[in-house]
């Protein structure tokens, strides 16, 4: 009876043995962590609504948190570091419950349609360095809860409908802040002057917001390579203070703000001055804002590494000298120039020949100005080129023939009444030169 029973312990014992075997081997019951991060993104599910592509499917009970698909984990600390939902067409809420995922270290939810506010409990994802809610339906104001990510390196809001202001205290704790984008909302009030406790900032992006007052000169204690502000309400004079001091600047896009030129919107000069410290400038978009003044010298002056000007949609008057004046100074710098918008404008004087030089150029456009005198002969030479507008100005003489001229589809010379054209132009609707009234 007695070797019964012990025979019955140990075979308890055994049993007990082999099922904690199994269960270390197999089962090994997951990290409380991971149980915490596994129950936050079963909340988050279930606030799914529709899924079309499945990409949860394996989210459940039954399955290891790490194995969920677009969930990474960090094995050492058991913790998901990493949510990747972008562009998986998830429809329902943005659930408060991701915050609970205390360890992610990028939370990526871009492209999907997601509704709901921003949760303030995202203050508590204290680690995150990335977060890129954009492209979804997200509504309300930014919660300014999110100053305690101070681990922040970037952040995507773009295409949502965010409205309000940005809060100051965003900017409070934003040493290691590189990169935001808040564009195509609807932000209103002033960028605060907080921002220039971000040093790290090199890329801002607001475009198509409703932000208002002038770019804070804070800024310039970050070195930018990427200012995109435009359409905005943006006013004041052209930031000359804040471009001097951007010697880093490659991208500058201030159009279709309310901004002026210097001394009562008469003077352009200031501002391509200051502009010639960016020795890197790429791009300059300066257009739809009524900028007057004349195109200054220093135009001409401006950064080799420009690839696109746009100046259209202003009121930038003046002649272009023909001993190859304002212009052509720009012309002879820019040789690396790609884009020159200069269209709408009150252009006057004549087209410079140096224009030829711009060996680089694919899209020249200074339609409806008041320029006059013959169409530049070494546009010809410009193989680049693809697009050309000459229209609604003055120009007269014959429209040249050969190079381009006889290649490029995208030319337009509409409304300059005294042009014509050779027996062997391809250009429609101009009389042949010399002979009288034989429109064809
Ligand atoms: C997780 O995935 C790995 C590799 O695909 C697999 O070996 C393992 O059994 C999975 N674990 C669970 C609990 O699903
Ligand atoms: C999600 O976006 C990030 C950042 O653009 C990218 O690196 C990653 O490959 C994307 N992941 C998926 C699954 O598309
Ligand atoms: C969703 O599924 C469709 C059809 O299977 C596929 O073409 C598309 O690439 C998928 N999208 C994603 C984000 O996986
Ligand atoms: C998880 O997040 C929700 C929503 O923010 C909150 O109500 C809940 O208390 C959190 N749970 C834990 C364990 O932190
Ligand atoms: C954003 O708001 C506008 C009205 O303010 C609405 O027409 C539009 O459908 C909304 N878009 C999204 C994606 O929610
Ligand atoms: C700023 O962030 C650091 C950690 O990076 C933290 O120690 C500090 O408390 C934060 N300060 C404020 C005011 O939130
Ligand atoms: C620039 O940054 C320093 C410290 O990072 C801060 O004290 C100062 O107020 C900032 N300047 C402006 C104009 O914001
Ligand atoms: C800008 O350039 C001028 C010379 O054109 C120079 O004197 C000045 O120091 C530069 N400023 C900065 C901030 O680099
Ligand atoms: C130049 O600007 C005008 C006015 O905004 C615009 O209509 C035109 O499309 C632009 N030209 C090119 C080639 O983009
Ligand atoms: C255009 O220039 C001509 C001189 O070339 C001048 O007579 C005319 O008034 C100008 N038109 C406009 C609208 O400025
Ligand atoms: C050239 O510009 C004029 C006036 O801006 C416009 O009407 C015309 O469509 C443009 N031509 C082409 C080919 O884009
Ligand atoms: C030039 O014309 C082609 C078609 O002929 C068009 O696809 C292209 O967008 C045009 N380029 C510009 C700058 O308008």
């Amino acid at each position: 009876m007695i070797f019964i029973k012990s025979l019955f312990l140990l075979l308890l014992q055994y049993l007990a043995f082999t099922y904690g075997q199994t269960n270390l081997g197999h089962h090994n019951p997951p990290h409380h962590s991971l149980i915490s991060d596994k129950a936050a993104l079963l909340a988050f599910k279930k606030t799914v609504t529709l899924d079309p592509n499945s990409t949860l499917a394996n989210w459940d009970e039954a399955v290891d948190v790490c194995n969920f698909t677009r969930v990474t984990c960090n094995k050492q600390h058991h913790r998901v570091v990493l949510l990747q939902l972008n562009g998986t067409e998830l429809v329902g809420l943005l659930s408060p419950f991701i915050s609970n995922l205390t360890g992610l270290r990028r939370l990526l939810l871009v492209d999907n349609h997601l509704f709901g506010s921003i949760p303030p409990e995202f203050s508590s994802l204290r680690h995150l360095r990335h977060l890129r809610l954009e492209g979804n339906n997200l509504r309300g104001s930014i919660p300014d809860s999110l100053v305690l990510l101070s681990q922040l390196k970037l952040l995507h809001i773009k295409r949502n409908n965010i409205s309000g202001t940005l809060p100051p205290t965003l900017f409070s704790n934003c040493t290691l802040l590189e990169n935001i984008d808040f564009s195509e909302n609807f932000l209103t009030g002033i960028i605060p002057d907080e921002i220039g406790n971000c040093p790290s900032l090199w890329s801002v992006n607001l475009y198509d917001n409703q932000f208002t007052g002038q770019l804070p000169l804070s800024l310039t204690n970050a070195s930018l390579f990427n200012l995109d502000v435009e359409y905005n309400h943006f006013s004041g004079a052209l930031p000359s203070e804040f471009v001097r001091k951007q010697p880093d600047l490659g991208i500058l896009h201030l159009s279709y703000n309310w901004m002026e030129s210097h001394d009562g919107n008469t003077n352009l000069d200031p501002f391509f001055t200051a502009l010639r410290n960016c020795t890197f400038l790429e791009e300059l978009e300066l257009a739809g804002m009524g900028l007057g003044g004349q195109l200054p010298i220093s135009v001409g002056q401006l950064p080799v590494s420009l690839l696109v000007i746009d100046l259209q949609e202003n009121q930038i008057f003046g002649s272009i000298p023909p001993n190859l004046g304002k212009l052509s100074n720009l012309i002879s710098s820019c040789i690396a120039l790609r884009t020159l918008n200069l269209s709408d404008n009150s252009l006057e004087g004549h087209l410079p020949e140096s224009m030829g030089e711009l060996r680089n150029l694919e899209v020249l456009d200074v339609s409806g100005n008041n320029l006059s005198g013959m169409i530049p002969v070494s546009l010809s030479k410009i193989q680049t080129l693809a697009y050309l507008n000459l229209s609604f100005n003055n120009f007269e003489g014959m429209i040249p023939t050969g190079g381009i001229f006889d290649s490029v589809t995208n030319m337009s010379f509409l409304e300059n009444h005294r042009l014509c054209r050779a027996v062997s132009s391809r250009v429609a609707g101009f009389p042949i030169c010399g002979r009288k009234r034989t429109m064809l």
